[in-house]
């Protein structure tokens, strides 16, 4: 597999701004969920890094889940349409503050099904923390009540988001230059 150095376009955000906004987004979510029943779950992989940091800042009591859903074809880097879920949650979120932690909304597709499958368990509230928006690329409308940062229609990689599951490491986002990305075997 290529080192990153030889596939990165530019660096879009780097380590000390994802780090002072995901800061800002853990104040303002101690504040509005504070006395509240905090539940955050976290969708696998990409949203790893992202629920580590934000979690670890957040002041008050909150439990964290697990969940995987794809929605993704193997080796295809373009939305299938349908997320699948392949990992459910332990929890009962039945009358708890469920606050779904993705890494990016991108068509929607992710966001709209999981909203629907968790809505269906009867949360007391149940809202989406993403670290990056697309918007350029949505093709299902979903509400994203706590956005790190807006970004272009560039694809990329770093900080839980992945290139053929490869370079969720890095601390910072980066734009792939796909001419010279050599997808291995
Ligand atoms: P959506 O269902 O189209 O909104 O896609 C959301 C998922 O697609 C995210 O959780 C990511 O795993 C993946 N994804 C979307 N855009 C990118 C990108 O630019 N780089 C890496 N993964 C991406
Ligand atoms: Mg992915």
């Amino acid at each position: 597999m290529q080192n990153y150095q030889d596939i990165l376009a530019e660096i879009l955000i780097d380590e000390k701004s994802l780090q002072t906004r995901i800061a800002e987004l853990s104040a303002e979510i101690s504040r509005d969920y504070a006395g509240k029943e905090l539940v955050l779950i976290c969708i696998l992989r990409g949203g790893v890094p992202f629920l580590v940091d934000l979690s670890r800042r957040i002041t008050i009591p909150h439990k964290i889940d697990f969940m995987a859903v794809s929605s993704y074809g193997v080796g295809s880097r373009e939305s299938s349409g349908f997320a699948r879920v392949s990992l459910d949650l332990q929890m009962n979120i039945q009358n708890r503050d469920v606050l779904l932690v993705e890494d990016i909304v991108d068509s929607g597709t992710t966001i709209a099904s999981v909203l629907k499958l968790l809505n269906a368990r009867q949360p007391r509230t149940l809202k989406v923390c993403s670290l990056l928006d697309k918007p350029e690329r949505r093709e299902t409308e979903v509400p994203i009540d706590y956005c790190g940062f807006k970004i272009p229609n560039k694809f990329v990689f770093g900080f839980g988001l992945d290139l053929d599951e490869y370079y969720r490491n890095l601390p910072f986002i980066g734009v792939v230059d796909l001419t010279k990305y050599k997808p291995s075997e």
